[in-house]
């Protein structure tokens, strides 16, 4: 069993396992050098040579303890035939959905679409780099995908005023994303996902009293499936107030936080095995601080099933060396 999966299902204490959200990516020379020649973002997901080499980058220079396949949450939409474009300083661009076209859409048809990420996938778990290592599959929660889908681009840029107005268009569009994300987690399984994370980046946007519908219900109804497929799920709703709540509520086998919240007040509070927190910007800093910040979450979690991680995807502009000296201090801890 690997590292990763003795903590999420034996709940050891002693393993602190370490892999970083966006390990495969930006701040990595030798993937701005394949990025540089293949300028369309969705096809290069597509390329499965092109997604296991990138994937095993990281794996390459650092002792990390899983692959994370090197795809993105927007490939569901792609998948389903909203056309998607990612344009450089803006961010993901899509079409309106056609429901009547994406409804017509069977399982085969998705599958022939995004085939190349479960080859991808099939590649890197038959890699000898990943070896006693995870191979981690992933999806975006149906929150999030939904932003995407109706908004068409980052609420970070411009959240639509009307968003929630529009309760049948959320209701076709929820039914949709929850029914591919299914077929989408379990051909990731089928061809080698050992873990499932569920990535719900935009779940602080909402507030309390939306939580049952657009969170709690339709994760939950992931996180079941998942489990039963007899792989472990991990869950990562970015921003949000009350993770003890979600953790009772949504059920998932070990629970992603990000940087805002208390690490102490999560130690006490949640008792399954936890994952990541750390600042993603203490990476810019220096070496004596990337340590003091590291040790203060080893430190904390020092009794509890911890995996190591950041509190959010690893910036561009990170330094890949103070990436391979964070590896090192948590691998002596
Ligand atoms: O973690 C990994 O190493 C695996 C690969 C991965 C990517 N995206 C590759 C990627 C994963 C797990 C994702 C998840 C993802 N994608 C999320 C959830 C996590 C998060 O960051 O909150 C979201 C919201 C997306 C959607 C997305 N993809 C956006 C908003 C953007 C543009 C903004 C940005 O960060 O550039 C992307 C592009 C993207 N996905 C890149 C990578 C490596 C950058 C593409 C490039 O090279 O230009």
């Amino acid at each position: 069993m690997s590292n990763i999966q003795e903590v999420i299902k034996n709940k050891k204490t002693n393993l602190n396992p370490i892999w970083i959200m966006r390990q495969a990516g930006r701040y990595l020379p030798e993937f701005r050098e394949i990025r540089k020649k293949n300028t369309d973002f969705i096809k290069l997901c597509l390329n499965s040579s092109l997604s296991a080499e990138i994937t095993l980058q990281p794996l390459k220079r650092f002792d990390l303890d899983a692959a994370i396949i090197f795809s993105d949450i927007l490939i569901l939409p792609y998948g389903f035939k909203q056309k998607i474009e990612f344009k450089k300083n803006v961010g993901p661009i899509l079409d309106d959905l056609n429901f009547d076209q994406a409804s017509k859409i069977t399982e085969e048809d998705f599958i022939d679409r995004v085939n190349p990420v479960y080859k991808a996938i099939n590649l890197v778990k038959n890699n000898t780099l990943t070896k006693n290592k995870s191979t981690i599959g992933f999806v975006g929660a149906p929150w999030t995908l939904l932003v995407y889908v109706l908004n068409k681009q980052s609420p970070k840029v411009k959240l639509k005023e009307n968003f929630f107005k529009d309760h049948s268009s959320i209701k076709q569009t929820l039914n949709i994303i929850e029914k591919f994300l299914k077929i989408h987690i379990k051909n990731q399984i089928n061809n080698g996902a050992e873990v499932i994370q569920i990535f719900d980046s935009w779940a602080g946007l909402l507030e309390d009293k939306d939580f049952d519908f657009f969170i709690y219900n339709p994760t939950c109804s992931l996180v079941e499936f998942t489990k039963s497929l007899n792989v472990p799920v991990i869950c990562f709703p970015k921003g949000i107030k009350n993770y003890k709540k979600y953790c009772e509520i949504v059920k998932p086998d070990a629970i992603c936080i990000d940087y805002e919240v208390d690490p102490i007040k999560i130690e006490k509070e949640i008792n399954i095995p936890v994952q990541g927190g750390m600042d993603p910007k203490i990476l810019l800093t220096d070496k004596d601080n990337l340590k003091k910040e590291a040790i203060k979450y080893l430190d904390i979690f020092k009794d509890h099933p911890y995996i190591f991680n950041l509190g959010h995807g690893v910036l561009p502009e990170t330094d890949p060396n103070m990436m391979d000296y964070l590896v090192k201090i948590v691998k002596d801890y």
